[in-house]
């Protein structure tokens, strides 16, 4: 099936780059939330992200413009009922998932294809709550994403492989590269990156400080980013969502560290909250 309409559930950190993308790629694009106040904050994430093309001499305003012409925004999921690809990048809670999904089996055209954009959450859970789990797939963009090459699909058990296939197509049609990924919670990314957040933030708790461990990943091992500033990128709340999932699975070796779950307790989620193991206020 061709897709030519994208439509995306969010406008949070995710569905902004989710639909910017999209749009640059050509794609007529609507971005849905549930208060006009995330619309706005989402439309202005998206301009600044491509100002800084403007500003680099990479894109002429009239592209940009042209972009933005492409992204249409709504407060009501029904809009979703001739889009081609819905792409679901709501907070990583499975119950608010699972009736997004619901909802989407009676909103959506039959040959649509439903993906999520869950960082850990099982995609067979997901598509178990619609009547078309063959339709249902993981598309896991990597924030941000208008920077990261690498996108995770993620078939579930009953996932066609037309549904696999498209899905794939669509991430080479925006410049982005698919890695399958078994449908086991964090796939091979989140699961792999969570453990080594998590073991950063108990290196915190016994007396490192954050500066420091971020310093020594970049420097001894050449990571672009420390642990931590990428728990502060992501937010600590999908960070301990995320190991809090895994650990379900895997058991032991993944119990979230307690000072995770205090910053989240404490609102102190990184960036999106202007503190988390640093400080954004004065940024
Ligand atoms: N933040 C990351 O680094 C990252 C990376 C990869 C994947 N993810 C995953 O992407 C998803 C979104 O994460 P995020 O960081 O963008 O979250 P976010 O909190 O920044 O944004 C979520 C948005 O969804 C909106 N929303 C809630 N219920 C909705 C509904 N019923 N309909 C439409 N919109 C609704 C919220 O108002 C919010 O604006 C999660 O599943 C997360 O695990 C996050």
């Amino acid at each position: 099936m061709a897709i030519k309409s994208v439509f995306v559930i969010g406008a949070g950190t995710m569905g902004n780059g989710i639909a910017q993308v999209s749009a640059q790629a050509g794609y007529n694009v609507t971005m849905s939330d549930i208060k006009d106040e995330f619309i706005s904050k989402g439309i202005a994430a998206i301009e600044k992200s491509l100002d800084r093309g403007v500003k680099k001499g990479t894109m002429q305003e009239s592209e940009k413009a042209e972009i933005i012409s492409r992204i249409k925004t709504t407060l009501d999921m029904n809009d979703a009922k001739d889009a081609d690809l819905i792409i679901e990048a709501a907070p990583e809670v499975i119950d608010l998932k699972k009736n997004i999904f619901k909802q989407l089996d009676g909103i959506c055209k039959d040959d649509a294809i439903l993906a999520t954009n869950t960082s850990s959450l099982p995609i067979g859970e997901i598509a178990a709550a619609t009547k078309r789990p063959e339709k249902v797939v993981g598309i896991h963009f990597m924030n941000p994403v208008p920077v990261i090459k690498g996108v995770e699909v993620i078939p579930g058990m009953k996932t066609s492989n037309d549904v696999l296939e498209a899905s794939k197509e669509y991430v080479k049609s925006i410049g982005k590269e698919p890695c399958e990924a078994k449908d086991l919670s964090g796939f091979i990314v989140s699961r792999l990156v969570d453990v080594l957040m998590n073991e950063a933030i108990r290196c915190v708790m016994d007396g490192n400080k954050p500066e420091e461990i971020d310093k020594a990943m970049r420097l001894c091992c050449n990571f672009p980013i420390g642990p931590l500033e990428l728990c502060d990128l992501a937010g600590a709340d999908i960070v301990l969502h995320g190991t809090e999932t895994i650990y379900s699975e895997f058991g032991e070796r993944w119990t979230p560290a307690p000072l995770l779950k205090s910053m989240v307790q404490e609102g102190k989620l990184g960036r999106k909250t202007g503190r988390g193991f640093y400080d954004y206020t004065q940024k």
